[in-house]
């Protein structure tokens, strides 16, 4: 076929799924599929049988119904990481916070509109470790005919990184909580699936290529979707333009390595500036704290089209694992495009000061290998999960559920970074923090020295949030807003809180419902570090929470 007709055809099969812009139908199977990696097949849990799944394509504007059928032994729920759910958070999916999960056999339709949000998201399992294999990419299109404020890529790809796991993730967790031990770390990184052409048992062409034309750009829609690791990702021999995070549009800046934390997204440009040759991608964690971590490289090629397959490869080497002034660089140089039509509407007149400590604790456990039990906390209170749906018993006032008691600062105040307070005992609780609608809040997240510093990468539910300030050690609430950035701070969903230092964020809580928030790495997430908002409804149906719907799932 001519070149010109072959992509009239492509063209017209592709574009009629997206002109219409009204409602996109999806239906996810969970089912057990065999996968090999790593030299072995194993079953693993997916949707629709793959790994990473199916991508959405939508539209800013669109209504997105995706029917979810739970084939597998496990509990299942979904959640759109990063869609802001107005009004709708009985779709949100976090289980047992707005729903009883998906049990065995059943299913749930999640329906909602996609509002105000262009760029990349994705969705996972939000219950057990499941989201280790059942996660996907969300690709949202500007409107029809807006174009980006940034000159159009030639082409769009989706790179998902993800983490392998030799074991059964759900073993894993298990056997560490009634040991009351750190789990294993993952056995490889992953790229769109794939270790890559460098991961032992793999061939020199395994792995994820992206193929590429000379003097093309091409924008890559990364997404960490890794359970436990904070990830850096290079292009041997090329500069990366990043233009979006978490669906805003940022100031575009150029590097050569990004930092991308589980639960993050970042849009970049790849401008294919030579003319032939084979380029080494890399994928490796962030860790700059003594804890172990997969230590491994995943990689991928890209390929330029005339280059032939036997081409020796233009390697690089991936940055080490504790290279923080690599992160923090990368961090401080993401700002909002703050633009007419993308303004930052920072708020800048505080209802609701809050300061949370986040990090482990130990606490008693006689069964435990070491008659003691790590865990994690926010301002010391170790979140324990409901048997019914927090969501469900704020609607019904159901009692006994919950309590709206979180605390607004610490009920200790110590030397956080420092080596930390003799009791590093944690107290548990269902306790959440409760906002009056459209009031502003600013909350600063102060990691703890508490057995040793870790960098959290903290993810709010429902909404987006400026990132006004950051630094290393305890904030200081006398010298530290004087540096805050209210004029174009990046505006994210899932922001890193340094190591032994503290993150300060803004938000408006303009959307009604209970709203998880926790640190997106898993592990963390089990230890209980981990409390929800539960913001009131306003004035009227615009202003409040939609009614349930009829097929949302009973615990
Ligand atoms: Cu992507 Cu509550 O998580």
């Amino acid at each position: 076929m001519e070149s010109w007709l072959r992509t009239l055809v492509l063209v017209a099969c592709l574009l009629p799924a997206l002109v219409d812009g009204r409602t996109r139908h999806y239906k996810f199977n969970v089912v057990s599929k065999n996968m090999t990696r790593l030299c072995s097949t194993k079953p693993i849990v997916t949707v629709n049988g793959k790994f990473p799944g199916p991508t959405l394509y939508v539209r800013e504007g669109d209504n997105v119904i995706v029917k979810v059928v739970n084939h597998v032994k496990y509990n299942v729920t979904v959640h759109w990481h990063g869609v802001r759910q107005l009004r709708t958070g009985w779709y949100d999916g976090p289980a047992y916070i707005t729903q009883c999960p998906i049990q065995p056999g059943q299913n749930f339709v999640y329906k909602f509109t996609i509002t105000g949000q262009r760029g990349t998201l994705f969705w996972h399992a939000h219950i057990l470790w499941l989201r280790v294999t059942i996660h996907g990419a969300i690709v949202i299109l500007p409107k029809l005919h807006v174009p980006y404020p940034f000159p159009t890529p030639d082409k769009e790809v989706v790179v998902v990184l993800g983490e392998w796991w030799k074991s059964d993730t759900e073993l894993v967790i298990n056997q560490a909580m009634s040991a009351g031990l750190p789990p294993n770390v993952s056995d490889a990184h992953t790229i769109n699936g794939h270790p890559g052409p460098m991961s032992a048992c793999a061939s020199p062409q395994d792995g994820f290529k992206l193929q590429v034309e000379s003097g093309k750009t091409y924008m890559l829609r990364i997404i960490n979707a890794a359970l436990n690791d904070e990830l850096f990702f290079k292009v041997a021999g090329h500069n990366l333009t990043v233009v979006e995070v978490d669906a805003v549009y940022t100031k575009p800046f150029t590097t050569d390595t990004v930092l991308i934390t589980p639960g993050q997204t970042t849009n970049v440009l790849l401008y294919a500036d030579k003319s032939a040759g084979r380029y080494l991608v890399t994928v490796s964690p962030f860790m700059d704290s003594p804890i172990p971590v997969d230590n491994l490289t995943a990689t991928a090629t890209v390929h330029y089209t005339n280059t032939l397959s036997t081409t020796a490869l233009t390697t690089i080497t991936p940055p080490p694992q504790n290279a923080t002034p690599v992160a923090s660089n990368f961090i401080d140089s993401l700002r909002s495009l703050n633009s007419k039509e993308f303004p930052a509407n920072v708020p800048l007149k505080i209802d609701h000061s809050l300061l949370f400590t986040i990090g482990v604790g130990v606490n008693p456990c006689p069964t435990c290998v070491n008659g003691s039990r790590v865990l994690a906390d926010m301002n010391n209170v170790t979140f324990v999960m409901p048997t019914t749906a927090i969501l469900q018993a704020h609607y019904y006032n159901i009692s006994g559920v919950f309590t709206d008691d979180f605390p607004a600062n610490p009920e200790i105040v110590f030397n956080y970074t420092g080596s930390g307070p003799n009791n590093m005992q944690t107290m548990n609780g269902t306790r959440v923090y409760r906002l009056p609608y459209n009031s502003t809040v600013q909350l600063v997240l102060q990691g703890t020295g508490i057995i040793a510093p870790e960098s959290h990468p903290i993810h709010l539910h429902g909404y987006n949030f400026f990132a006004v300030g950051r630094g290393l050690g305890n904030f200081d609430p006398k010298t530290s807003p004087s540096k805050f950035n209210l004029v174009d701070p990046v505006e994210r969903n899932t922001i890193g809180v340094p190591a032994a230092g503290w993150t300060a964020i803004r938000f408006r809580a303009d959307n009604p419902g209970v709203w998880f928030m926790h640190c997106h790495l898993e592990v963390h997430t089990t230890w209980g570090l981990k409390m929800a908002f539960l913001v009131e409804n306003g004035k009227g149906p615009n202003e409040s929470l939609i009614p349930p719907p009829k097929d949302l799932p009973a615990c």
